[in-house]
């Protein structure tokens, strides 16, 4: 279960830099005037790419003024996504699927890895503050599991040794080859694709 932990240090100001502003203004302009509030989700996501990953709660405010939302709605959307991060996460910032299918498949040893090698619990720093890790829900790739994200790339089909060697080149400030450890083409089978062999790339 993921835990979504506010962080304890928190800048007092925040606004969009003069670019992202003008991006949120055009969020913005896809919705009718009176529902601005829709644009919620694409400003909280241009605040957090602003501020190294995470959501300050000044951001919030801010989105909130922008929107002309009250506060408790804005933090409402930041709580609900795990998408949105509330305290600082790595510059590689490791979420682990333990939904079903991930779990039955191991995922469990995925975590005890990230548990050994970043940090004790999850939503904390590694002790050269480069990981964070936590447990998500299913990220949709569950024909691969078991399953990480790093970032903005998927890793699949992942064992307690792959998971190691990717833990471990993060930890050196390396970015591992995203894809299936088995190196299976998609969601093909195992042993390569028994159909549409005539079609080209399917
Ligand atoms: S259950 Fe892990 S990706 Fe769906």
């Amino acid at each position: 279960m993921s835990v979504k932990k506010i962080s304890k240090s928190q800048p007092e100001l925040f606004e969009f830099t003069k670019e992202n502003l003008m991006k949120a203004e055009k969020e913005i302009k896809k919705y009718p005037h009176e529902k601005k509030a829709s644009a919620v989700l694409g400003l909280l996501y241009l605040a957090q790419s602003q501020n190294d990953n995470w959501i300050p709660l000044a951001a919030i405010k801010y989105v909130a003024k922008i929107l002309s939302m009250p506060y408790i709605k804005v933090y409402e959307v930041t709580t609900f996504y795990s998408m949105f991060n509330l305290s600082p996460v790595g510059r590689y910032f490791v979420q682990v699927c333990t939904t079903t299918p991930c779990m039955i498949r191991g995922a469990k040893k995925l975590t005890n890895v990230c548990k050994k090698y970043i940090s004790r619990n999850q939503g904390e720093l590694s002790a050269n503050k480069l990981c964070s890790w936590v447990e998500v829900e299913c990220l949709g790739a569950c024909v691969n599991a078991t399953m990480m994200q790093i970032n903005q790339d998927y890793f699949e089909d992942l064992d307690e040794n792959s998971t190691e060697k990717i833990i471990q080149k993060l930890l050196k400030d390396e970015f591992p080859q995203p894809g299936s450890a088995k190196n299976r083409k998609n969601n093909s089978p195992e042993k390569g694709k028994t159909t549409l062999l005539e079609v080209k790339d399917a």
